[in-house]
């Protein structure tokens, strides 16, 4: 906080104003600048002059790259907080935020159950191939006659053998779906068994052995976090693991998966159908060779975009912002 006992917050984009009268009533010495664009934050130059003029507070979204050398510009060393509407914060320098004294905040829990829900769509859209389907009802002639026995012919998510890597918070959120609602069987991978959880969504099989689920599951969904060892995770050699009629979820990051090789699988049909909500960039050009690619469904970034879910996320992101500027712990803190 300045001399002057104003606190300065910088928010990069529009976000629910519920959320910023909720952040002048508890900080009525709060100078708010929200960033006047839902889409687009404030250039990186822009972000540097803020933090150099000196704000306390920062609510930013996963496009934002809240790294070191953005950091070197709060040379007030006033920066107390960076709160982010997001459970992940790969997009943000963690350990940079701790050796400067700054707590980071996240949105965790509140999404978890509309992001599954997204996740087992996706996943029926690309199986059941709703991309196509509704490009033939639109296209003159693309629907051919009321109804044809093989045409548009997709495959079962009921029943199937699903494979989930990271059984976190949404791991569990959509192997509790698809196993009670789809009697799909389970099987997971992560850094160590969980017995208890396991248990609940239908003894689902641990697989110590990536590979293993690999090779066994009908549908692959990687929900881990975005982190240096989960970086390409599924690349060519994973993918030449995986059956010729399995499809591939995402709804975590894209870069968890290496898209070239998930669109040369799919060309040389060692892949059914790819379905992510996540791309590498965002957004993804029209051109793209992911949208030219046969089995391919593509979604922009919606995963927790529901109203209820979306004004939640703001309320966790500004109750993180508050207990930080006032130098209290942080409801919601990222591991530092
Ligand atoms: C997150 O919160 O990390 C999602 O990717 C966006 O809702």
């Amino acid at each position: 906080m300045a001399a002057t006992g104003i606190v300065r917050v910088l928010v990069t984009r529009q976000i629910q104003e519920e959320a910023l009268e909720y952040v002048r009533k508890q900080v009525p010495n709060v100078e708010l600048q929200v960033h006047p664009d839902e889409h687009q934050s404030p250039a990186r130059s822009e972000l540097e002059a803020w933090l150099e003029r000196g704000v306390d507070g920062l609510v930013c979204v996963i496009g934002d790259v809240i790294d070191e050398a953005l950091l070197t510009h709060d040379t007030q060393g006033r920066l107390r907080v960076v709160s982010t509407m997001s459970v992940g914060y790969n997009h943000i320098d963690v350990e940079s935020c701790r050796q400067r004294g700054i707590a980071v905040g996240h949105t965790p829990d509140v999404l978890t159950e509309t992001t599954a829900d997204l996740a087992v769509g996706l996943a029926i859209a690309t199986a059941r191939r709703f991309r196509e389907a509704l490009q033939a009802v639109e296209q003159p002639g693309g629907w051919k006659s009321s109804w044809s026995p093989t045409w548009m012919c997709g495959t079962d998510v009921h029943g199937a053998t699903v494979g989930i890597i990271g059984l976190g918070r949404i791991g569990v959120a959509v192997a509790r779906r698809l196993h009670h609602g789809f009697g799909c069987r389970i099987l997971y991978h992560g850094t160590r068994e969980k017995p208890v959880v396991a248990a609940e969504i239908g003894q689902a099989r641990f697989c110590a052995d990536l590979g293993e689920l690999l090779a066994e599951s009908d549908f692959v969904i990687p929900l881990c976090p975005l982190t240096q060892k989960t970086r390409n995770l599924i690349n060519a050699s994973s993918l030449r693991l995986m059956k010729k009629s399995a499809f591939l979820i995402n709804v975590s990051r894209g870069e968890i998966v290496d898209q070239d090789a998930v669109c040369d699988a799919l060309e040389a049909e060692a892949l059914a159908g790819y379905g992510t909500d996540v791309t590498v960039p965002e957004p993804i050009p029209t051109d793209h060779r992911l949208l030219k690619t046969r089995g391919v469904t593509v979604l922009p970034h919606i995963g927790s975009a529901t109203l209820q879910t979306r004004l939640a996320m703001a309320r966790l992101c500004v109750e993180n912002l508050v207990a930080g500027v006032k130098g209290d712990p942080l409801p919601h803190p990222v591991p530092l």
